[in-house]
């Protein structure tokens, strides 16, 4: 997906990749090891790059967004710390996780330092309407990672519960790379509103592909591995799908593999996934998640940033990493 999307601003770009390295320094040797270990094994960028384009797009010519972006890229990177600890994850951006290299005090702890150092950099932004956004979009995001805990294992969890879940852990993070972007290039609360709901359905669409990639996808590729989501009993979109539309063997085994969670049917089950049409129906939902997407770029002066904007939108459906 990274497809170059970044060329529509590429000198900001490289000026985030810059400011996210710079304002990770701190005076505690491990904190900057594990920050940049993270850091420098790259990532899409694609949540700062939404802002970039955004700010932009509203014709911004100052440089705040520059940090603001950072801002959401370190919100991003300390919910991964965390992620990969709750998932037992292994690998990431096709490295051994902080995790693994480390232990997971190491990671949730540094985790805390990259997300507080987010909020330095905010207050330095000093924009009362952007903090109140960020301050509610963690607070979300939080919600999202207990919620989708409590339905950890749970075989009648429904589409509502999961949509529920991913609203929450991913696509707030989305709304508010893209609603803040428009706060600080001034435009009025109608257009910062139609902005916020372009990223929510963006993100939206962004976990559900990943999601289907948890089943179909190739582990070098993503950078990950395949099946993360099996083997912790996650009840994510393709496996509600076969609990409300499978045959009975089918639900039998996708009840056992929620409630017990592991490995041992993998390839069972991806099988029953794929074959099931699971997949198609997720897919389809994302697709209809950046129709509804495009429609919000209609408040959007047409320019390259624009293009930009769909680009990236598109790009979430499309990608295979
Ligand atoms: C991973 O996000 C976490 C999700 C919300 C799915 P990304 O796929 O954007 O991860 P990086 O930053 O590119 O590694
Ligand atoms: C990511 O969900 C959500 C957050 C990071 C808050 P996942 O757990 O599916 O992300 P990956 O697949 O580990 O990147
Ligand atoms: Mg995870
Ligand atoms: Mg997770
Ligand atoms: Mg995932």
């Amino acid at each position: 997906m990274a497809n170059k999307l970044q060329r529509y601003v590429q000198d900001d770009f490289d000026a985030l990749n810059k400011n996210v390295i710079e304002q990770l320094h701190s005076e505690v040797p491990l904190i900057e090891n594990i920050g940049q270990y993270l850091i420098e094994a790259g990532g899409k960028r694609i949540r700062p790059l939404l802002a970039l384009l955004c700010a932009r797009a509203f014709g911004y010519q100052g440089s705040e967004h520059v940090n603001l972006a950072t801002v959401i890229e370190f919100l991003h990177t300390a919910t991964l710390l965390h992620d990969d600890v709750v998932d037992m994850s292994e690998m990431r951006r096709g490295r051994p996780t902080a995790n693994t290299r480390w232990g997971n005090p190491s990671s949730v702890l540094v985790g805390d330092f990259i997300y507080s150092r987010a909020f330095q950099l905010l207050v330095r932004i000093a924009d009362m309407r952007i903090m109140e956004v960020m301050a509610t979009t963690t607070n979300k995001i939080s919600e999202g990672e207990v919620l989708q805990l409590v339905n950890q294992h749970n075989i009648a969890a429904t589409e509502a519960d999961y949509m529920n879940v991913i609203h929450n852990k991913t696509a707030i993070l989305f709304a508010a790379a893209c609603q803040s972007a428009a706060i600080l290039a001034a435009t009025d609360t109608e257009t910062q509103e139609k902005l916020h709901i372009f990223g929510l359905e963006v993100g939206m669409a962004f976990q559900l592909i990943d999601d289907v990639l948890d089943y179909s996808g190739d582990s070098e590729e993503l950078g990950k591995n395949v099946g993360d989501d099996l083997a912790e009993g996650k009840p994510t979109l393709p496996l509600i799908f076969i609990m409300q539309n499978g045959n009975t063997n089918e639900k039998k085994l996708i009840s056992s593999v929620i409630k017990q969670g592991g490995l041992e049917h993998l390839d069972d089950i991806i099988n029953i996934v794929r074959e099931s049409g699971a997949l198609d129906y997720t897919r389809e939902k994302a697709e209809q998640r950046i129709e509804i997407a495009m429609d919000c770029l209609k408040v959007v002066p047409e320019s390259a940033y624009r293009e930009g904007l769909e680009a990236v939108a598109a790009a979430a459906t499309k990608r295979s990493k």
